[in-house]
């Protein structure tokens, strides 16, 4: 068995919180049957699920991120506000089925609300206008004598939503897509014009512009011309089982990592401050620093069978990879928020009938990292650490750390990806272990919900026992 120490150094940067965030999507079962459910007795006065709200309560996601996705190029707030009765149903161009109205902008942010998380609203830059999206924010974060904001009053909401981010498009790149941004250029003149409709409205918002794995072709050209504007470049993150059944989303992770240095390396060439902001914009420039926001990121594999492979059954396997990716997320500084997809039923942590609702194994490190991971951040450095040999060329480094200092205590994340052994560590402070461990290929259902995690203390020597494929836990214990 391979043994490893760590050494610790703290740093004064703060985890952002926003890297547990959350999105969900007007596609098939994940807000109508999952989230909103009106006929089912399991729904409140709101329609809203009870059984569902607990667990996302108990994942307490700090943003959740609405309407799409795909989605909203074909959405239209207007569509989906005031009396149900006057609200307008259209076909689910995207994803097939109705795009039902029920559960509006408004219904959202109440949502938000109840879980108590911020709202984060992306807008149609494909078939809707620059105008629109003004008008949609000043409905939900007006306050003046306008009509928008007095119709957000007249239907029944008199606080504003005070909805801080907004996402301008999603993934224009995609040819395939609804849309015409597809050309950068194209979406570097259509975003300009979204962004002065949307700050002039509300200077306070802060905007998510879209970026993608393309640093010269995309990325770089929308900074260049938009740097000023863009307070979080956003990047989605989908990886997938192949070609390797057990590591296949461990070798997406490398590449994600790489991306990561890339994204860093172009961005930082952008001052931290705005430079020559043009007073004639009549609105504030982005406020801090450009950084990363992941707001769409999961396992997915796609398949061709009409359902594109959304409704996936995660494994332990992708539990110990959600785990990974998170200790990515707190050390890698330039990631200030990243939104799991989707949230229900959708690629999800939480799936739900018609009777019930279950976690699925990728919600166990979800919620036990949402409770434990906050604070400042510590630098783990390894010594002895190995990689694992996935095939004649590719390898992935056995273990995966991050740790955090809080009130004085550290906690220390470490996920041993590898499958077939455990490995020793030596923890360098007394601590109390949490460990959740199960067989790679467990998958949760509703009669088995969950993998129960075991305590332990450390050994005399300070030694501890990894299991295979496992993600544990070690709380600094009080002096
Ligand atoms: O989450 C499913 C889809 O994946 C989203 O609609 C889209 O943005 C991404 O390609």
């Amino acid at each position: 068995m391979h043994t490893v120490s760590l050494s610790l150094s703290p740093n004064e940067r703060t985890i952002n919180p926003n890297i547990f965030g959350q999105f969900i999507e007007h596609l098939g079962t994940c807000i109508y049957g999952g989230i909103y459910d009106e006929l089912n007795p399991l729904s409140n006065e709101n329609h809203l699920r009870t059984d569902v709200l607990e667990k996302i309560r108990r994942l307490s996601p700090p943003t959740i991120r609405f309407p799409g996705g795909t989605v909203v190029n074909i959405y239209h707030f207007e569509d989906a506000i005031g009396p149900v009765s006057d609200k307008k149903t259209k076909k689910n161009l995207v994803w097939g089925g109705d795009l039902r109205p029920e559960f509006g902008p408004c219904e959202f942010a109440m949502f938000c609300k109840s879980v108590g998380a911020e709202p984060m609203i992306c807008v149609n830059m494909a078939s809707g206008t620059p105008e629109e999206a003004g008008n949609f924010v000043d409905y939900m974060n007006g306050t003046g004598n306008t009509y928008y904001s007095n119709l957000r009053r007249k239907h029944g909401f008199d606080e504003p939503f005070n909805v801080k981010y907004w996402c301008v498009g999603n993934e224009c790149y995609a040819e395939p897509d609804i849309g015409i941004q597809n050309d950068v250029q194209i979406y570097i003149r259509d975003a300009r014009e979204f962004i002065k409709f949307m700050k002039l409205t509300d200077p306070s918002i802060e905007l998510i512009l879209v970026g993608s794995d393309n640093m010269d072709g995309w990325n770089k050209p929308v900074l260049d011309q938009l740097g000023n504007f863009c307070d979080y470049l956003s990047y989605h993150f989908y990886a997938a089982h192949s070609p390797h059944p057990l590591y296949g989303t461990f070798l997406a992770e490398k590449v994600f990592q790489e991306k990561v240095r890339e994204f860093t390396s172009l961005i930082q060439t952008y001052p931290s401050e705005p430079q020559n902001h043009n007073p004639w914009y009549r609105f504030p420039a982005r406020k801090h620093p450009i950084s990363l926001m992941i707001d769409e990121w999961n396992i997915w594999d796609y398949k061709d069978d009409g359902a594109y492979g959304l409704y996936m059954n995660y494994a332990w396997k992708d539990a110990v990879w959600v785990a990974s990716m998170i200790n990515t997320f707190i050390n890698e500084p330039l990631i200030s928020g990243a939104n799991m997809a989707q949230l229900v039923n959708v690629l999800s942590p939480i799936l739900s009938d018609g009777t019930g609702s279950y976690e699925q194994m990728i919600f166990i490190p979800l919620e036990f990292y949402r409770k434990n991971a906050s604070g400042t951040h510590v630098c783990v450095e390894l010594s002895g650490a190995y990689d694992i040999q996935v095939s004649d060329d590719a390898f992935i480094p056995a273990l995966s750390c991050a740790c955090c200092l809080n009130d004085g205590r550290k906690t220390l994340f470490i996920v041993n990806r590898d499958f077939s052994s455990s490995v020793s560590v030596r923890i360098p402070f007394d601590a109390e272990a949490t460990v959740f461990s199960a067989d790679p290929e467990a998958i949760a259902n509703k009669q088995n919900a969950s993998v129960s995690p075991s305590l332990s203390s450390l050994s005399e020597d300070s030694s501890f026992i990894l299991p295979a494929g496992s993600i544990c836990i070690f709380k600094e214990m009080k002096q």
